[in-house]
């Protein structure tokens, strides 16, 4: 099992979030996670003058993990432009479930919380799967 250093997590997201495209919100957001591999992979927000194309910064650290050789994520830390520990939206927790499943951590002013209490009762791949038996 690969052991979380959360520190670092923080780290990556804090200086990743530096590097958003938010000029519409002004709400620079990064993200970064550990893979099952051991390696991190991050994202920012990257917005569009047709504003609902904006990206969320975990749509890039989703493109980043799959463009790096994909794998699982084993836990997240998102932050807000203060580097505080900011929640996942809805549509990113669908995203981020997709290649961590329920257990993936997600850092919160709570401690540590799994994916299964962030997306309760996830609609996901093996749905998918139960609907071809
Ligand atoms: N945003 C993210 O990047 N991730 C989230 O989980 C929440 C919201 C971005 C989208 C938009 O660029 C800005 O934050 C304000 O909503």
């Amino acid at each position: 099992m690969t052991s979380i250093n959360w520190e670092l997590l923080h780290n990556e997201a804090k200086e990743i979030m530096l590097k958003a495209y938010a000029p519409y919100s002004k709400f620079p957001v990064g993200v970064a996670a550990l893979v099952s591999d051991g390696r991190i992979v991050t994202g920012c927000n990257v917005e569009n003058a047709s504003y609902g194309l904006g990206l969320c910064a975990e749509c890039g650290l989703v493109s980043n993990l799959i463009a790096s050789g994909g794998g699982r994520l084993i836990a997240a830390v998102c932050v807000d432009s203060n580097g505080n520990f900011l929640s996942p939206c809805g549509r990113c927790r669908q995203l981020l479930f997709e290649h961590g499943g329920n257990d993936c951590l997600f850092m919160t002013p709570d401690g540590p919380t799994p994916m299964s209490t962030l997306l309760p009762w996830a609609f996901g791949p093996d749905d998918l799967e139960e609907h071809k038996k």
